[in-house]
């Protein structure tokens, strides 16, 4: 019936839900009063002896429990969003603390969408969890004790007879609870998906449009969502069901009380106000079982986000490094091997060193594992098997800003964002001033195009989608310019760049090797030939390495990629790749 863990993680808030049972307990109290006092009303004036301080008497108890109803009500609402918010608050904070923990490699864990659902819609469910499902359950058990003991008074036949009705309730309770968990598991499972195609297919819109694929895509969508309307309403048909069946059993109790009650009546055991009030107050031994009833489902649904929740706060953050200060740049990788999954091994024993300062180049057929190199380097994985060093400090011990301050990656995608070029720069170096924003503008052949529309206060639109894709990545490469940190990997940064002004950001490249370590990646032979080292990967192995003049000599995999490269730019008439 509960969350356990969630009411222990949440045991503070056990003072705002006494709270609130204790709030409906007064309430119950005073329509007790009510009653009673209606009944010996009715009593007073069948015999006739009704007079005006009887009228005055009933008048005044009206107000009286008006006025305890309406307090303990505010009383009760308050506490209900003290305890529902908190709560809300506090799981939030801990969806976005974990997500901050596992870092940039969170989604490894949760998809993004999955992320959002949860900490929003997710958590929302709670509110009714916390602020009605769980004192609504020991109200639930106090007031039909109470009611039985002052109806017991009375008669207690009657008494007994709707007492014994009530557990009824939550027998059918937790007939469908069992069921209930499972469906409702699948109706969050369905969300989710649905809601990660959304996002996905949103995003990739354009693409989608290119190939004139939305069509197609739009109606796995709609299936996605058929099935999602599906099991929406097969949950709703299965509360809808189980609310019957507690209806069934919530009136059938009260009727069988009243004809008990008036039959007792019949009887002469009990007076006529006796039963007056028995009438009236049959219904609440069983109404707040039946609100109970409601709120379970609601409160079910809220314990599959919690399940999700949980696993998420759950996930094993990966161990990060401490470190702060590495003595030297030089980076070493001891029989790295690596695979994404267990079947396939990208990396197989790849040994280098590469040494403080210098050019390493690490080219190879795509798809051979550069990439994958680059991203060891930067603990984007931490399951490989041998040692990455940088300074004779393995990567994994090296604290995330440390990492991230000595290392600066410039991938073909590097993200850009919304606002101005200048915004942008500066998050390489948040102090860069004005003349260092240009005179790394010009270095990558930007500052022109840059000065044409509007100077460093230029706008970028959303991925920086008003520039074209080589201005994209000389912007990404300026910035990573700006950043000016040790040790620098260029992974096919410049791969969508006219030849022209390639080579001049290569001749920048080559110049920031002079006092930093760089790795270039490139598919562009070309581009590495001035390599003081050059690493030929072939079959997730080091297959050769050694200068230009070096592996040239060797005529083997290096070679004949190279001139074949050659061939082909003579034919194309220039450099471009
Ligand atoms: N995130 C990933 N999950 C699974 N497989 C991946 C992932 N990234 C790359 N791979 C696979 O690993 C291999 C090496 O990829 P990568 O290092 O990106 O190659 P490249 O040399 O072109 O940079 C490829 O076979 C690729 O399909
Ligand atoms: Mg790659």
């Amino acid at each position: 019936m509960f969350h356990k863990r969630l009411l222990k993680e949440f045991r503070d808030n056990q003072k705002y839900i006494a709270g609130m049972v204790a709030t409906q307990w007064v309430t119950l109290l005073a329509n007790v009063v009510l009653m009673l006092a209606a009944a010996d009303f009715i009593g007073k004036m069948r015999s006739g002896i009704l007079g005006i301080a009887g009228i005055a008497q009933i008048l005044l108890i009206l107000a009286g429990v008006l006025l305890v109803r309406g307090v303990m009500n505010t009383l009760n609402s308050r506490f209900s969003f003290q305890a529902s918010t908190e709560v809300k608050c506090r799981l939030r904070e801990k969806v976005y603390a974990k997500l901050m923990k596992l870092g940039g490699r969170y989604r490894d864990t949760i998809a993004t969408s999955e992320a959002v659902q949860i900490s929003t819609e997710g958590v929302d469910q709670l509110e009714i969890y916390f602020g009605k499902y769980v004192p609504q359950f020991f109200y639930s058990l106090l007031a039909p004790l109470t009611l039985f003991i002052i109806v017991g008074m009375m008669n207690m036949k009657v008494a007994g007879v709707l007492l014994l009705c009530v557990p009824l309730i939550p027998l059918s309770i937790v007939a469908v609870q069992k069921f209930a968990k499972k469906m409702l598991k699948r109706y969050w499972g369905t969300y989710t998906e649905l809601g990660d195609s959304f996002l996905e297919n949103l995003q990739g819109l354009t693409t989608l449009k290119i190939y004139q694929a939305d069509g197609r895509y739009a109606e796995k969508m709609d299936e996605e969502a058929e099935k999602f309307r599906k099991i929406t309403m097969r949950v709703l048909i299965m509360q809808l069901n189980s609310i019957s069946v507690m209806d069934l059993v919530a009136y059938g109790g009260a009727a069988a009380g009243i004809i008990l009650g008036i039959l007792e009546f019949g009887k002469g055991s009990i007076s006529l106000e006796e039963c007056f009030f028995m009438i009236m107050i049959s219904a609440e031994f069983f109404l707040p079982l039946r609100l109970l009833g409601s709120f379970f489902h609601i409160a079910m649904n809220g314990n599959a986000a919690v399940d999700k929740i949980f696993r998420l706060l759950d996930a094993p953050v990966p161990q990060k490094g401490t470190v702060c200060l590495t003595k030297g740049n030089d980076v070493q990788f001891q029989n790295v091997s690596f695979g994404y999954d267990e079947e396939k091994q990208v990396l197989k024993g790849v040994s280098f060193e590469v040494p403080q300062r210098g050019f390493t180049a690490l080219v190879g057929e795509s798809g051979c594992g550069k990439s994958t190199i680059a991203s060891l380097l930067m603990q984007d994985h931490a399951s490989y098997k041998g040692k990455v060093t940088v300074g004779g400090v393995s990567v994994c011990d090296l604290a995330e800003d440390t990492l991230y301050s000595k290392i600066t990656r410039i991938r073909h995608d590097s993200y850009l964002f919304k606002g101005s070029v200048a915004d942008n720069l500066r998050m390489g170096r948040e102090d860069a001033s004005e003349s260092e924003m240009a005179d790394v503008l010009k270095k990558v052949n930007l500052y022109d195009t840059v000065m044409e529309k509007g100077g460093l206060s230029m706008q970028l639109d959303e991925k920086a989608s008003n520039l074209s894709g080589g201005q994209k990545q000389r912007l990404a490469l300026a910035r990573a310019i700006l950043h000016d940190s040790d040790i620098y990997i260029f992974d096919e940064a410049t791969s969508n760049i006219d030849a022209e002004s390639e080579n001049q950001i290569m001749k920048v490249i080559h110049g920031l090797a002079g006092t930093k370590t760089v790795f270039l990646i490139s598919h562009r032979l070309a581009n590495v030939t001035s390599a003081d080292q050059i690493l030929m990967i072939k079959d997730g192995q080091i297959a050769e390495r050694g200068t230009h003049l070096e592996l040239m000599g060797m005529q083997g995999e290096y070679a004949r990629l190279y001139k074949g490269q050659k061939e082909l730019e003579k034919y194309t008439g220039e450099g471009a790749a």
